[in-house]
């Protein structure tokens, strides 16, 4: 049990990493003053370009899935690698590096479903991406590919836990974007490739 609440907290504070606000600050950007204030690869490809974003994006994932690898490493059951995981999406969104703030989970949580449940990991990347393809809103891809993890786990009759867990993430990743849907519904919302 000590090693599995040790996993936990080492996860949230994995997750809590913040790399947009630290890869922008060594770029002489604070990034919760420019584009949407978000910290994120979304706004770091809007203030800084596309390898900062990369770099960004790909550490975020890679936060969600090894939070979930630490789990399975120490031993533990399924369950308390997938709370690794969504402790690290917490860390990312509720961060002590940025004053209990911090981005929406997005790429995290995808590392964390990618790593529990591959299946419905891709299939919710696919349908997000060809939501930000067609309306170049990274926003509405985001939310679409959760809705649709919601939809895939429950239909894939996946285990109780992790339906739990999906939702959980899925749920705190629209909450995330409440200032994104607003936006979005008063026709405010930045797309992809428009900056101000
Ligand atoms: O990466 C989160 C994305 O869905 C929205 O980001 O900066 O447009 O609010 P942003």
């Amino acid at each position: 049990p000590i090693t599995a609440i040790l996993a936990v907290l080492a996860s949230y504070l994995l997750g809590a990493v913040p790399a947009a606000a630290w890869v922008a600050r060594s770029r002489g950007v604070d990034i919760r003053t420019v584009g949407s204030g978000n910290s994120g690869a979304t706004n770091v490809l809007r203030s800084l370009g596309k390898g900062p974003a990369l770099v960004v994006a790909v550490f975020d994932i890679l936060k969600g899935a090894l939070a979930v690898l630490l789990g399975r490493a120490l031993g533990l059951p399924e369950p308390w690698a997938a709370l690794c995981g969504v402790t690290a999406v917490l860390g990312h969104n509720f961060s002590p590096f940025l004053g209990f703030r911090g981005g929406k989970g997005v790429a995290t949580s995808f590392g964390v479903v990618g790593m529990i449940h591959p299946v419905v990991g891709l299939g919710a990347f696919i349908l997000a991406i060809f939501m930000m393809w067609m309306t170049r809103f990274v926003s509405a891809g985001s939310i679409l590919g959760a809705a649709a993890a919601i939809v895939m786990i429950v239909m894939v009759q996946a285990p109780l836990w992790m339906m739990g867990d999906v939702i959980f993430l899925a749920l705190l990743l629209i909450w995330q974007h409440r200032g994104n849907i607003q936006k979005l519904q008063a026709g405010t919302e930045r797309r992809l490739g428009e900056k101000a």
